[in-house]
């Protein structure tokens, strides 16, 4: 999804830019530009596809000095990956560039040209840089011009302009799109995520929905949506960027699958008692009084969440239900004040999840977030949040986000069936014993990955995958067949074992894949006799399982264990690598997929 950076300062501005603009690239994007503006002159530059493009473009563009500017990488929502419609748009004397979506461009957009001005992009963004202008022709301050033209902004954006009148100036907004602003005495920053400022700034001010105002190299003016001055509150800026490097490994995504061993153990970290779980960021009055969970995210996390409502039901003995934000926005939802309302996101960011979240506070429930980013906009929203340690994830396909959400959701399970008592203490121990060990469990054995490399060449054609399983290895094979289609572009589909004869097993034939979930510690013998319906239909088995399976094409063997989460854990890493693999085979871009974003900030 688009990403923004902004400078104020002396330093290398053609760099500080276009680096920071690569700190956003895992994000997905299509198209980059940046605009500088030093001693009154404009200098742009824009590029369609990767970032090396913009940067070949600059090649001969070397600023000095103190300069402003701003720099954006574009996913396209109106109108094509063009450079015409890239970021920084132009109007006669001022840049803009924007995330979000203006929900009503087409007629502010019409009333633009009734006024004369001439458009050049198919773009909503660029309403944005002709309404200011025609706002400061009538006003003739730009600060008054900037606000006049917020007013008449609707849907979500985070905005940076700046303009000739005002050259030492970037003015600013956020409305539903994330945006903070870094500080290093007299140079400012401006992003999207902390990630560009991490190491240029030690310090951040983290914009709230409706603030907005403009800075320069010594003041800093930040004002709430109804333009009265707010003071700024400053949070410190994580100081080393080491664990966003790839060390050594091909793709983020496979140093990210491999790392799950050790953020596992951060999730952990400290939350692990004898026969007790210790949230120490959750009251437990959150809890008072609440009857039914309902848990609510996109994508792998919904699949998190998916998983974790086995769990709670199971463990907890709490109702427990589960929503796509997407729908759940629109579909008239009854939210009853004995419910928890929580969200699931790696980001925090997600525009339909956050939009629950914020509808689900308006009903007035409480609410907890379990993130991967503090700071972010969810976590600052709920009343609490449970962070899930796994450091920043680069590969738009998202792993160890998925593995530390699902072992939050266990602890959390935990903690309530002890609030609950639902469990008994021996119980309790044996849960918390069994949590000890899950780091074990997703260490990436190199014959295991060696076997799935030579595998996944005989898995990169047919006319479709599918992934099965039961309980919750049936949201693990969804997220199973998500990971594959996300990078190896190839259909595949995840269904419940018992439902394949409702309907789906019509396809089978050999070129049908099965990728078959049969955990030993937990309904065996029932997944079993789906697969074998399958097997009887032809269709290619491929089955992983701790226990041989002689009704398989391929079979991928896991480790004997004692129960049925670590069976889990397991076979996870093995859909994971299964699908790298295969991606790479491809010859696809495995960390940024395309079509894809890693931050999905627009509904
Ligand atoms: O940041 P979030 O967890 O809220 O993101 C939700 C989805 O966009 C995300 O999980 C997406 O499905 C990933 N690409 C999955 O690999």
């Amino acid at each position: 999804m688009c990403g923004i950076v902004g400078y104020i300062g002396k330093n290398k501005i053609k760099d500080i830019l276009l680096e920071g603009l690569a700190e956003l690239e895992y994000r997905g994007y299509d198209s980059a530009g940046i605009a500088v503006l030093q001693d009154e002159n404009f200098s742009i530059y824009k590029a369609v596809g990767k970032l090396e493009n913009l940067r070949n473009k600059t090649q001969d563009f070397h600023p000095e000095g103190f300069a402003i500017g701003i720099g954006h990488t574009r996913w396209a929502t109106h109108g094509k990956p063009t450079e015409l419609n890239a970021h920084p748009h132009i109007g006669s004397n001022s840049y803009v560039v924007h995330n979000g979506i203006i929900e009503n461009y087409q007629e502010l957009k019409a009333s633009l040209i009734k006024e004369g001005f001439n458009f050049v992009s198919q773009t909503d963004t660029e309403v944005i840089v002709h309404l200011f202008e025609s706002k400061l022709t009538k006003l003739n301050d730009p600060v008054k011009a900037f606000r006049a033209t917020l007013d008449e902004l609707q849907g979500a954006y985070a905005v940076l302009l700046i303009t000739a009148c005002s050259p030492e100036t970037i003015f600013f907004a956020k409305h539903g799109s994330p945006m903070l602003i870094g500080l290093n005495g007299d140079e400012k920053y401006f992003a999207s995520s902390d990630t560009p400022i991490i190491g240029l700034a030690k310090e951040a001010i983290y914009l709230e929905d409706g603030e907005n105002g403009y800075l320069d190299a010594t003041s800093t003016h930040l004002f709430n949506e109804k333009y009265e001055p707010v003071k700024e509150q400053t949070k410190a800026l994580a100081t080393s960027k080491l664990s966003a490097q790839k060390d050594g490994y091909r793709f983020f995504m496979e140093k990210e699958i491999y790392e799950q061993t050790h953020v596992i153990s951060d999730t952990l970290m400290g939350r692990l008692g004898e026969a007790e779980i210790n949230f120490e960021e959750l009251d437990p009055e959150l809890f008072l009084g609440i009857n039914e969970i309902k848990l609510c995210a996109c994508g792998t996390s919904y699949h998190s969440a998916l998983a974790a409502s086995y769990l709670f039901e199971r463990y907890s003995k709490i109702r427990c239900s589960v929503e796509i934000a997407s729908e759940f926005r629109y579909k008239e939802p009854l939210m009853c004040k004995d419910t928890l309302f929580v969200v699931i996101s790696q980001s925090g960011e997600t525009a339909d999840t956050l939009e629950t979240l914020k509808m689900a506070k308006r009903a007035g429930l409480k609410s907890l977030v379990i993130c991967n980013v503090d700071n972010s906009s969810m976590v600052r929203e709920a009343d609490a949040s449970i962070l899930t340690r796994a450091g920043i994830e680069k590969g738009v396909a998202s792993t160890k986000a998925f593995a530390t959400q699902m072992v939050v959701f266990w602890m959390l399970s935990l903690y309530l069936a002890k609030q609950r008592k639902t469990l008994t203490s021996i119980e309790l121990a044996k849960h918390v014993s069994l949590l000890r060990e899950v780091p074990s469990t997703v260490v990436v054995k190199d014959e295991l990955h060696e076997k799935l490399r030579r595998l996944s060449k005989r898995y990169l054609h047919g006319h479709g995958f599918f992934f099965i399983g039961r309980d919750v290895f049936f949201p693990l094979a969804l997220e199973g067949a998500l990971k594959l289609k996300e990078i190896s572009y190839l259909h595949a589909e995840g269904y419940p074992s018992g439902e394949m004869k409702h309907g789906p097993i019509a396809l089978a034939d050999p070129e049908l894949f099965t990728i078959a979930l049969m955990p030993t510690n937990l309904l065996y013998e029932k997944t079993k006799s789906n697969v074998e319906e399958l097997s009887a239909r032809d269709s290619t088995i491929c089955a992983i399982s701790a226990r041989e399976f002689d009704k398989a094409d391929d079979f991928i063997k896991i480790e004997e264990r004692s129960h049925y989460m670590h069976e889990f854990f397991e076979m996870m890493v093995v859909l994971q690598v299964l699908s790298l693999e295969i991606s790479v085979r491809l010859g696809n871009d495995v960390d940024m997929p395309r079509n894809l974003a890693k931050s999905v900030t627009v509904e």
